[in-house]
């Protein structure tokens, strides 16, 4: 992995980085199927992510036609991660199961093991075949819809799509990791004046937020709303507050604690 990160940090050109070799194995925090019972009998907060998190090298997957691999230089944790780690409300394996029937290249989702993480920026190294407005060495920040074009109801709002699904939480190999594979509908041009932790923790919270407030299959918030926030100075709840101040709106935000309350 040492000589992708050498190519990024040297700003090597597009043949250079079409020329690298993807490792067959990459480092990856993933949980394990074969542990995904390890927390019956135990209230949810004694459950440790601690102990069910792993991080350790994984296979690489063969890269579908739609996708591309990502060499990830920063990454996010969310409460998806939180949830495939203490395995609710439900293990994350049966959703990859299910998603593995869906067609030959969905077979890869089902595995012993699920690489998390739902948020990432990076580089990306390799194309597949069928990939055409990105190659490789562009600098990308990752949405986690993880939708593809077959079902037609996506076409009006992807998240209604029969297999609209969650990157790194209802699929496998996500962005806590070296290496991701992304489809190339997941991929956003990193914005240049932020940096690679910054580029990675905006599009989870960010699109919600912004989907529940401000988009048309939304609330379609208008000036003077009134808006109740909980958890106002949380992920979703910070981007909540922007968006209703910035679109005339009046937040009414619910938080736990004066620091909190100075936060905002
Ligand atoms: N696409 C989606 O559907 C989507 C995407 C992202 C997140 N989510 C969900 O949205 C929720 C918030 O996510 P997040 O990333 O914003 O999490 P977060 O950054 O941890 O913020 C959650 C906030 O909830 C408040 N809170 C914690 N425990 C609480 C309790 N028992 N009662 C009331 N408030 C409590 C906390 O604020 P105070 O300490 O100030 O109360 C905290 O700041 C999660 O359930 C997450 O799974 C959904």
């Amino acid at each position: 992995m040492q000589h992708i990160l050498d190519a990024i940090q040297s700003n090597a050109s597009a043949d250079d980085f079409a020329n690298l070799t993807v490792p067959s194995s990459y480092r990856a925090v993933h949980v394990l199927k074969d542990e995904q019972d390890m927390w019956k009998g135990v209230a949810s907060k004694d459950k440790d992510p601690r102990q069910s998190l792993h991080v350790g090298d994984v296979p690489t997957p063969e890269l579908a036609p739609d996708e591309v691999y990502l060499a990830v230089m920063a990454s996010s944790i969310n409460f998806n991660t939180v949830w495939s780690s203490i395995f609710e409300p439900v293990s994350t394996f049966g959703p990859m199961a299910r998603l593995a029937r869906e067609s030959q290249w969905a077979q890869r989702h089902d595995q012993p093991y699920q690489v998390v993480g739902s948020d990432a920026a990076g580089v990306v190294v390799q194309v597949g075949t069928a990939v055409r407005n990105w190659k490789p060495g562009d600098r990308v920040t990752v949405h986690c819809n993880h939708v593809d074009d077959q079902d037609q109801s996506a076409h009006d709002d992807s998240m209604m799509a029969a297999n609209q699904r969650i990157w790194g939480y209802e699929t496998n190999f996500g962005g806590l990791a070296d290496l991701a594979v992304v489809k190339a509908n997941q991929l956003m041009p990193k914005p240049a004046h932020l940096t690679w932790e910054e580029a990675a923790v905006n599009a989870l919270c960010n699109s919600t937020s912004y989907r529940m407030l401000v988009g048309r299959n939304g609330a379609r918030m208008k000036q003077g709303d009134v808006v109740l926030i909980w958890g106002a100075t949380g992920g979703i709840g910070a981007y909540a507050t922007q968006y209703v101040l910035n679109g005339g709106g009046i937040p009414v935000c619910v938080v736990s604690s004066a620091d909190k309350a100075d936060i905002l």
